[in-house]
Order: C-alpha cells, then sequence, then structure tokens
C-alpha cells in the first residue's frame, strides 16, 4: 500500500503499485490515441517510481502520471548535458476533470523528478490539445519548439520545457 502525497477531496494522489498497471493501462486506453506495451509501463515504473503516480477515488483510478528520466542536451543552455525527466503520458477519465487532479498530478511529479535532482522536466504535446497545455503553462512549462507531424495521424506536437533550481 502506497503512502497519499495528496488528498483533493474524496481523491487521493500516491504512487503507482505494479497491480495498478492494468487499470492504468485502461484509463489510457479510454483517453489517448498513444498507447504502450505493459512491459513499457512496468519499467517506467521500476526505473522512476517517483514520478509514476496515480489518482484514486473510490477505490479506483481516475488518473495516472508517468515519467522517465534521460540524458540529453538541455532545451534551455546551448552547452552541455543535462539530467532531463520526460512527461511519457497524463491523463484523467472525463468525468473527474476539472477538480484540479491533472494539476496535482503533474505538481507531484514535478517533486518526484526532482527528487532525482533533474535538471529540467519536458513533455510533448498535440497543438490541439488546448486544456493540456493551459495546465503546463500554468505550471510553468514553456513551449520550445513545434515538432512537425510527431504524431501518427500527422499533427504537430509543441515541445514543452521547465528548468530547475536547487
Ligand atoms: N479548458 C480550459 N482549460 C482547462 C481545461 C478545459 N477544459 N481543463 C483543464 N484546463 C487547464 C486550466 O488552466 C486548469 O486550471 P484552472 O482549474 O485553474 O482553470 C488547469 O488546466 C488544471 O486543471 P485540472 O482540473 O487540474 O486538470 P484535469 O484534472 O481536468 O486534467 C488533463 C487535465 C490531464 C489534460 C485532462 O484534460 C485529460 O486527461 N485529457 C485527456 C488526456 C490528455 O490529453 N493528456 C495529455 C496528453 S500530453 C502528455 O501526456 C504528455
Ligand atoms: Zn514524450
Amino acid at each position: 500500500m502506497q503512502v497519499a502525497l495528496r488528498d483533493i477531496g474524496n481523491c487521493v494522489i500516491r504512487r503507482c503499485d505494479p497491480s495498478d498497471i492494468i487499470p492504468v493501462m485502461e484509463i489510457n486506453m479510454k483517453t489517448l490515441p498513444e498507447h504502450y506495451s505493459d512491459y513499457f509501463y512496468e519499467s517506467l515504473l521500476a526505473e522512476l517510481p517517483e514520478a509514476f503516480l496515480v489518482a484514486e477515488a473510490e477505490k479506483k483510478l481516475i488518473g495516472y502520471i508517468m515519467c522517465k528520466i534521460e540524458y540529453g542536451f538541455s532545451n534551455f543552455k546551448k552547452l552541455g548535458f543535462v539530467k532531463k525527466g520526460h512527461v511519457v503520458s497524463i491523463a484523467v477519465l472525463p468525468e473527474h476533470r476539472q477538480k484540479g487532479i491533472g494539476r496535482a498530478l503533474v505538481e507531484e511529479a514535478i517533486s518526484g523528478v526532482k527528487l532525482k535532482r533533474s535538471d529540467e522536466l519536458y513533455l510533448e504535446v498535440r497543438c490541439s490539445n488546448n486544456e493540456a497545455i493551459k495546465l503546463y503553462e500554468k505550471l510553468g512549462f514553456i513551449i520550445k519548439q513545434r515538432l512537425k507531424a510527431y504524431y501518427r495521424d500527422g499533427e504537430d506536437a509543441y515541445l514543452m520545457t521547465i528548468e530547475f533550481s536547487y
């Protein structure tokens, strides 16, 4: 059993357990066109449990966020290799949106990647996904680049990123 990181009304944000992966995959299937293998979810959980989080209400999962750590060129500095967190996927079930759960998931994932001393956190988001873009901008992410035809259906993505200081 994982400890609650935060309560929002009757919903708690906590780390993901291995037994949560199937319900997380079900939320992903219902909410996003990008899907992954069970092995991929398991490997993200094994590598970065600090930033693989779920939202639970009335004993059911209603949202998740999962991230990984990468080493690469900074999106902010011209030179140098940095440790970057990458938000791979986040979703909240439609009937539970606009109650602050998405925001809490991103804020707690930021804390999680900061525990690993990441220099930055980045993500890609569909240019048409206004709700998500608004949420990320509220939390301090900025649009750094437009990635042409990033998605399988040809839609462009924005690369959004936030820099941390310690
Ligand atoms: N219209 C405008 N702004 C919105 C909306 C909306 N419908 N929903 C959220 N926002 C913005 C607002 O700025 C809001 O702040 P406010 O409440 O102070 O106005 C802020 O986001 C936070 O809202 P939350 O209630 O915390 O967000 P929610 O729980 O609804 O989750 C999410 C947002 C995760 C984007 C949700 O809409 C969702 O699951 N969408 C489908 C899946 C998806 O698109 N995921 C992101 C893909 S990109 C990636 O995974 C890296
Ligand atoms: Zn990505």
